[in-house]
């Protein structure tokens, strides 16, 4: 093999998308999925490339500092593409602790392990470190986020990804630690567990239940399809420059509210139902503490250094979701049952 290259949180949502594109397209490259395979992540997301001959899992927490010496024993890696996270804002409001092991420990022993085993010679090694826009903080009615923007998280969820990122930053500045950084906005697309907003709404709707908007719906977020990242993500990963961050972003912001409008109309159209029946379900509920209102991203870096840019338009992927969800019952069913009736119950019911 030319290389091995592990991924973290490879059976999560993003990760799935990344591990096929990667295990598909370059099979002189040994890839080594780790993930807990906590609620989140899901094996079934990648039935498809299992079996691949340059394609490994393990089941590790990387919050156990001897599983990740051991993984980085047992593999020779050139590469690591991290992850895994604890990544939805909302349980990081109910319990920050885990997002403090998973996203800083978890992300401080990667780096242990990646420069113990290459600070004798960093040639042809990386490690890049997969965040988010929610680290910049929140954005006025005007604005982008660039990648020199001041960091400002305002959840458990962003703090934890921003102090990851620190500790990235300080590993390449003081080690030598070849590392690259790149923040991305909203993704969306199939295999997004069910918490996060359009799953959650295209389920709710599906099934004639309430459709949750936190506030009054004004908050503004910018989508991008998940394939999209996993394109930005190979690219940087093969041409990005040693120490730099790339922000991320589809160029597409939208109002909660015109967004969940536009996938009522959809599934009006999909479930052969009236016009605006779908709407009807939309239902304004508490908002959520600290609720950032605007992430809008500069992603000008990215589209002039390496030619990339988002594909689909937003209801052409939008669209494609919703079939996905539609045709992947048994996927739903199988999320959704375990402890997410739990979850639901509680974060929605004094709502
Ligand atoms: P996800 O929650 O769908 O998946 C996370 C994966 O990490 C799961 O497979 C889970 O089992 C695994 N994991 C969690 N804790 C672990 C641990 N202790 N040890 C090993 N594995 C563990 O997340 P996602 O939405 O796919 O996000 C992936 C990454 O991308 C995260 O780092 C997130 O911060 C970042 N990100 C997400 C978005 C988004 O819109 N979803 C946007 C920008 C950046
Ligand atoms: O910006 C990137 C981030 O996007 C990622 O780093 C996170 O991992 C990812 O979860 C996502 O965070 P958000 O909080 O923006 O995503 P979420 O889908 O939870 O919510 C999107 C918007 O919809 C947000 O303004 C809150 C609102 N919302 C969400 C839910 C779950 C509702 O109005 N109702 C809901 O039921």
């Amino acid at each position: 093999m030319k290389k091995s290259i592990l991924i973290t949180g490879g059976a999560g949502f993003i990760g799935s998308h990344v591990v096929r594109r990667f295990v598909s397209r370059y099979p002189d490259y040994l890839i080594v999925n780790a993930d807990k395979l906590t609620y989140a992540g899901n094996l079934e997301n990648i039935t498809d490339i299992e079996s691949g001959k340059n394609y490994r899992f393990e089941k590790i927490d990387i919050v156990n500092k001897q599983s990740v010496l051991d993984l980085f024993s047992k593999y020779s890696l050139d590469g690591v593409i991290h992850l895994a996270a604890e990544s939805h804002v909302d349980r990081s409001i109910t319990g920050p602790d885990e997002f403090v092991f998973t996203n800083i420990v978890g992300t401080l022993n990667l780096l242990n392990a990646a420069l113990n085993r290459w600070k004798e010679n960093f040639e042809g090694k990386l490690f890049y470190h997969i965040s988010t826009d929610e680290v910049y903080g929140s954005l006025g009615s005007d604005g982008l986020f660039t990648e020199d923007t001041a960091y400002d998280p305002r959840s458990p969820y962003s703090a934890s990804k921003a102090s990851s990122d620190h500790l990235v930053r300080a590993y390449h500045h003081t080690f030598g630690l070849p590392a690259v950084i790149s923040n991305c906005s909203n993704n969306y697309g199939p295999n997004q567990f069910p918490e996060k907003l359009i799953p959650l709404a295209i389920n709710n709707i599906k099934n004639n239940k309430p459709v949750p908007v936190y506030g009054k719906g004004e908050n503004i977020r910018d989508w991008l399809y998940v394939e999209d990242h996993a394109s930005a993500i190979d690219l940087i990963f093969h041409k990005g420059k040693i120490g730099d961050t790339y922000n991320i972003g589809g160029n597409n912001e939208w109002k909660n509210i015109d967004l969940i409008k536009l996938l009522c109309s959809i599934m009006d159209k999909k479930l052969g139902r009236p016009a605006g029946s779908s709407e009807k379900l939309i239902t304004y509920v508490k908002d959520r503490p600290g609720h950032d209102l605007r992430y809008a991203i500069d992603s000008s870096k990215l589209q002039n250094s390496m030619g990339w840019s988002p594909i689909p338009e937003f209801s052409t992927g939008l669209e494609k979701t919703v079939d996905w969800y539609l045709a992947n019952t048994k996927w739903l069913e199988r999320v959704l049952s375990g402890d997410y009736g739990k979850y639901y119950d509680l974060m929605y019911a004094g709502r």
